[in-house]
């Protein structure tokens, strides 16, 4: 099968210009001008005015996560599905290791669950909930395996949290292995305590989430896994980074040569505070760390335009407000954390685009080719190249249209930007070489996603 994209502008991290793409089988086999009077194809999709872009890469999302008693909603069908409706193409989830489990038995559990479901592309990040000495070899083995990331986290006790000793011998091993360590910095014994604070105080509503997790917090343990990175000589990235104290931490880190990344979710740019203190309704917004006041999306914007934040994902963790996050009323600690965005990501990335807060070249960075460079999939993936995946987007930059749950294909009964007007869509969505969305219709098939094997970050590292 070969199919021409036609007339369309390619966007890229490098630059932008006029030329055709030339698709046969599962791969980008051609890119010039005036390609149609030249080669045959199956199909030609006229991509005149639209922008043709790599398909978008969520590398943060947790299809069927369990937490607080239940389960996130989407699993690998629904949520690659809602994603590809959203221009993204390949996602890369979190699997879990329980406590008492090796990595592999927890690895294996998250195939079981993609296998034979997902619509498009995805790989695995391992969240390590137990560090032992039989864990820390076994990384080795994942990182050849093609997963070469490890999330650790200072939030959660009694549940994902590790002491700071665990999470330097994790960051140790990494350093000897190429692997990377994804870290979710919070200081989680701090906020409990402040959580607790907030219950004796009768602060039992959603608004009690975002105040008890403090950014000073989210500062503290950034800090402090930062200084932990550098002497063990490994390099850190930074989920879901929301506190402009945890940027200040990550900007001099930066300044003086650490090897440390940091990632933003379009909640923390776009939603605030505010959005959890409308009484129960706030618990649509509860996801950890928490929306925090505006002055830290200002300085998380500025961060992404410099690069100080090298990409956006979502942390899509779906859980309905009816049935799941009501689990929490009368106590907001028992509310499942995480928010649905997967299928938002790109719009919204694309609404600072319109908004003149982003160029069209680091949208396409943002949402896409960073992700796959950070992630071991660049060049084949997060790229029109010659050789490239054929995963590609025809973007519509003047189209608009509503987020709504009304709408959405997410498997959630809310949207966190319900009634929000977005200018652009994802007109037709390819991945490896079958168009899987045309024009908001799904043409794709559940189980033709496959696994993908990742490299090890391309960026420098001390040996
Ligand atoms: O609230 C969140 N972020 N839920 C998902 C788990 C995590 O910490 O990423
Ligand atoms: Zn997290
Ligand atoms: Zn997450």
């Amino acid at each position: 099968m070969r199919t021409l994209f036609a007339n369309g502008t390619i966007v890229t991290a490098d630059g932008s210009y006029r030329a055709d793409v030339l698709v046969e089988g599962e791969t980008i086999v051609q890119i010039g001008a005036g390609l149609a009077a030249s080669v045959t194809a199956d199909e030609v999709i006229d991509a005149g005015g639209k922008y043709v872009i790599p398909g978008g890469i969520d590398a943060h999302t947790h299809m069927k996560l369990p937490f607080g008693g239940t389960y996130a909603k989407d699993d690998f069908e629904t949520g690659t599905r809602a994603a590809a409706f959203g221009g993204t193409t390949t996602i890369v989830d979190f699997a879990v290791q329980s406590k008492g489990e090796t990595l592999h038995q927890g690895l294996d559990k998250w195939f079981a669950l993609a296998e034979g479901m997902a619509v498009a592309d995805y790989g695995f990040h391992m969240i390590m909930s137990d560090v032992t000495d039989a864990s820390l070899p076994e990384m080795d083995q994942l990182v050849d395996e093609g997963v070469p990331d490890f999330k650790l986290f200072t939030a959660y006790p009694g549940v994902f949290y590790s002491p700071d000793d665990h999470i330097f011998r994790a960051l140790k091993q990494t350093a000897k292995n190429g692997g990377l360590i994804l870290m979710h910095a919070e200081n989680g014994p701090v906020i409990d305590v402040l959580a607790a604070d907030q219950v004796a105080k009768g602060v039992t509503d959603p608004i009690g989430h975002g105040l008890a997790r403090d950014s000073r917090m989210e500062g503290e343990a950034t800090n402090r896994v930062i200084r932990m990175a550098e002497v063990a000589g490994a390099p850190v990235y930074f989920v879901h980074m929301s506190a402009k104290e945890a940027l200040k931490a990550l900007v001099e880190a930066r300044g003086r040569g650490a090897m440390a990344w940091a990632e933003t979710c379009p909640q923390y740019l776009y939603l605030t505070l505010d959005d959890l203190g409308h009484g129960f309704e706030g618990a649509k917004f509860v996801c950890s760390p928490p929306l925090r006041t505006p002055d830290h999306a200002v300085e998380l914007w500025n961060a992404l335009k410099r690069d100080d934040i090298a990409l956006v994902g979502t942390d899509h963790c779906p859980f309905d407000f009816h049935g799941q996050k009501e689990m929490g009323r009368g106590d907001f600690r028992k509310i499942p954390n995480g928010l649905p965005g997967v299928e938002e990501r790109v719009d919204l990335m694309h609404q600072a685009v319109a908004d003149g807060k982003l160029s069209k070249e680091r949208w396409v960075e943002v949402v896409s080719t960073a992700p796959a460079k950070m992630f071991g999939m660049y060049p084949r993936k997060g790229a029109i190249a010659v050789g490239s995946d054929a995963d590609i987007v025809v973007y519509d930059p003047a189209r608009t249209h509503v987020l709504s749950a009304k709408t959405h294909h997410m498997d959630v009964d809310y949207s966190c930007y319900e009634g929000m007007t977005v200018r652009g869509g994802s007109d037709i969505v390819m991945s490896r070489g079958s168009v899987i969305v045309r024009n908001g219709e799904f043409t794709g098939r559940k189980g033709a996603g496959k696994f993908i094997k990742r490299s090890r970050a391309t960026f420098p590292r001390i040996s």
